[in-house]
């Protein structure tokens, strides 16, 4: 069974260890846990994607303790990556750009360039620190789920998703639920004009702000693709952040018809819903709960909902669809990808 233990200095130190020895070690990030292996070693990152169940040729995201370790990692360091890593870094943020031959393609999917990350949670900024000074410093980590299923954002939800998947000489390090709850915003620094790949916590107008003081433009969001525009069933290969349970986001009248309607023809089904406004009679068998309306408080507990209610055995869940503004495009971009 792996180790799942409170980040002490001496527990921080035997992460490091057996980071250099080419284990797994799960850390705890503002954004959500990582599942980590040092990234400089072909054998250790092969074994993150073993443990995730994750096809190898998705990119691996690359956490360093600061800024000029992240930069002596890429090919050149563009003036962008250079302007939103002073302003953002360490924080919520992960910056593409080419990477030195120094990376091996295990870790990028093949691809000649490299994400690459500092984070601001005081675990993982001492566990990058103590494995730079006896190792390279540079750990790979996906988020600590199982591939296609939704993110960790307790160490309760790492042990369910991966401890069957883990050695016993593996850790995973229990930091506590994570502050920010979503993943980090992915920059494209490879091209003249940065873009957006993937929206997180930190907020597009942040990013443009920053890059216009640096002189430099933010380019449009790529459209979307017919293939991520279409219905996806929940917990299908495609889909990302996907409960096992069906998911249904809806706005709250049309969910409040179409749970009604689901009760009536399944009167032994359990149901969760999480509305903003709660649902004070709702029908029996249906669980309520109240969601934050600011988009950071929801964010910050999405996935450990989904976790909660996946795990409850519950026959459907339901989330009322949070408003079409531009602060929760985050939440909107996961809830897209989780739900059908
Ligand atoms: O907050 C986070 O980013 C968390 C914590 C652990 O740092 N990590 C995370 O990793 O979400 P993962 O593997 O679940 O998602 C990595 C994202 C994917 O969308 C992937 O396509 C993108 O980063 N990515 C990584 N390397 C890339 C590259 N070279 N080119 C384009 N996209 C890349
Ligand atoms: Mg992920």
């Amino acid at each position: 069974m792996v180790q799942c233990l409170r980040p002490s200095d001496a527990v921080v130190a035997q992460a490091a260890r057996s980071l250099s020895a080419g284990g797994l070690v799960v850390f705890p990030t503002e954004t959500v846990y990582g599942l980590g292996a040092d990234a400089l070693s072909e054998g250790a990152v092969s074994r993150i994607f073993q443990a995730k169940g994750r096809p190898t040729d998705h990119p691996l995201i690359v956490h360093l303790a600061d800024g000029a370790a992240a930069a002596g990692l890429a090919d050149h360091w563009p003036r962008a990556a250079d302007c939103l890593a002073r302003a953002f870094w360490p924080g919520p943020l992960t910056l593409i750009v080419r990477k030195s031959s120094r990376v091996p393609l295990a870790v990028t999917g093949g691809q000649d360039s490299v994400g690459l990350r500092v984070p601001a949670h005081p675990v993982a900024q001492s566990l990058l620190k103590a494995f730079a000074a006896q190792g390279s410093g540079a750990v790979a980590a996906p988020s600590a789920n199982r591939f296609g299923q939704v993110s960790a954002t307790r160490a309760e939800d790492v042990v369910a998703q991966l401890s069957p998947f883990m050695a016993e000489t593996d850790l995973i390090l229990d930091g506590g639920p994570c502050t920010e709850g979503l993943e980090s915003t992915v920059v494209d620094c490879t091209a003249q004009t940065p873009r957006i790949l993937r929206p997180g916590v930190l907020g597009r107008e942040a990013i443009a702000v920053v890059l216009a003081a640096c002189g430099l433009g933010l380019a449009a969001p790529l459209p979307k693709t017919p293939d991520t525009a279409v219905p996806r069933v929940s917990g299908s290969l495609d889909s990302h952040y996907a409960p096992r349970t069906p998911l249904w986001v809806l706005p709250a009248t049309a969910l409040r018809d179409r749970v009604c309607g689901y009760v009536a023809r399944h009167p032994q089904a359990r149901v969760a819903a999480w509305l903003f406004s709660g649902w004070p009679d709702a029908p029996p068998g249906v669980h309520v709960a109240v969601a934050p309306a600011d988009p950071i408080g929801y964010g910050r507990l999405l996935y450990a909902q989904l976790n909660d209610w996946d795990r409850a055995g519950f026959d459907l869940l339901c989330l009322e669809a949070p408003p079409p503004l531009a602060a929760w495009e985050a939440v909107h971009d996961r809830l897209r990808r989780a739900a059908f």
